[in-house]
């Protein structure tokens, strides 16, 4: 066998059902599923609420069985405690033991994964450190706020360096600059040649991370391609420039016409309010990103 699949994640007619206790009546969650996710790259799995997304990635990492099709993980089964050791997970709206401090959940995983002694506490304070969580790693979980608890969970997904990161949303309900320090996250793992899959119906933001997309509906793929395929617009062309005066713009756009050029338009380019918030928002927080605390003191 090729001990190096080109995919990390090969499905093929992966269906779902469950009995949701209607006279007989079962709801199919995932409907002939057909994936192949290629290594080394950032895979985003998008729908809508209830496509099928978090069933999948379920079934994908072994906590759920299919009722029919195949699921290959790393070139084997995520039943194999060696494959799963190889795999970190994010799940969906995590609910972590609220007594723990931050350090204690994610030195937990890592012990989970095999980890100890000082590569153990290495890995917690590298994962920590990685998402910004230092400070706050002594802090209980229960007093963390939507956006730490969701960088604990990538940090616990990350601290055994697994070759496959699975992520359900990973910036649900987090701010702009968590999200934006998730997704550098997620672009340096693609760099150092791991293989990320992350479900999300959040498109702007995946648009910016994600090589490839499938979109689900209703249990099924309805496209599936590389973003850059999917959104490019090859027989357009745009140029952004500064300077101009304004008087001359009818002269620019007669001088496009005049060579070939059809429907030409000029227009401010548009910012986007994630990138306003950023700006205004982010300065001042180096470090630490987001969930500054203003200490009170009596
Ligand atoms: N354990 C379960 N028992 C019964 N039905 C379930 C179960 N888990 C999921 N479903 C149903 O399967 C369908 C797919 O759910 P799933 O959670 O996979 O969707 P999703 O794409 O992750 O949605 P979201 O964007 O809201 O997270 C939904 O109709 C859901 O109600
Ligand atoms: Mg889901």
């Amino acid at each position: 066998m090729n001990g190096t699949p080109k995919a990390v994640i090969e499905i093929d007619g992966l269906t779902k059902e469950f009995d949701i206790g209607l006279r007989g009546v079962r709801l199919r969650a995932v409907d002939h599923l057909g994936l192949s996710i290629p290594r080394g790259g950032i895979f985003g799995l998008l729908g809508p609420n209830g496509s099928g997304k978090s069933t999948t990635i379920k079934i994908i990492l072994g906590l759920m069985q299919p009722t029919s099709g195949t699921c290959r993980v790393l070139g084997g089964s995520a039943a194999d405690p060696d494959v799963r050791r190889r795999i970190g997970y994010l799940p969906e709206s995590p609910d972590f033991y609220r007594f723990l401090t931050g350090w204690e959940l994610v030195e937990f995983y890592g012990r989970m994964s095999g980890l100890s002694g000082a590569v153990l506490g290495e890995s917690v304070e590298r994962v920590l450190d990685r998402v910004g969580l230092v400070e706050a790693s002594r802090r209980k979980i229960g007093t963390y706020s939507k956006g730490m608890l969701q960088r604990a969970g990538l940090a616990q997904a990350l601290v055994h360096d697994p070759d496959l990161i699975i992520l359900d949303e990973p910036t649900a309900g987090v701010d702009p600059i968590g999200a934006q320090m998730i997704a550098e996250i997620i672009l340096a793992l693609k760099a150092s040649g791991k293989s990320v899959l992350l479900s999300s119906h959040l498109l702007a933001q995946v648009e910016g991370v994600c090589d490839r997309v499938a979109i689900l509906d209703r249990g099924k793929v309805v496209l599936e391609g590389s973003v850059e395929e999917l959104l490019s617009e090859k027989n357009r062309r745009m140029a952004v420039f500064e300077g101009l005066p304004v008087e001359k713009e009818s002269a620019l756009l007669a001088w496009l016409e005049a060579n070939g050029a059809a429907g030409a338009s000029i227009d401010n380019p548009r910012t986007t309010l994630d990138q306003i918030f950023i700006d205004r928002v982010g300065k001042g927080t180096a470090g630490e990103s987001g969930d500054k605390i203003q200490e009170v003191r009596p």
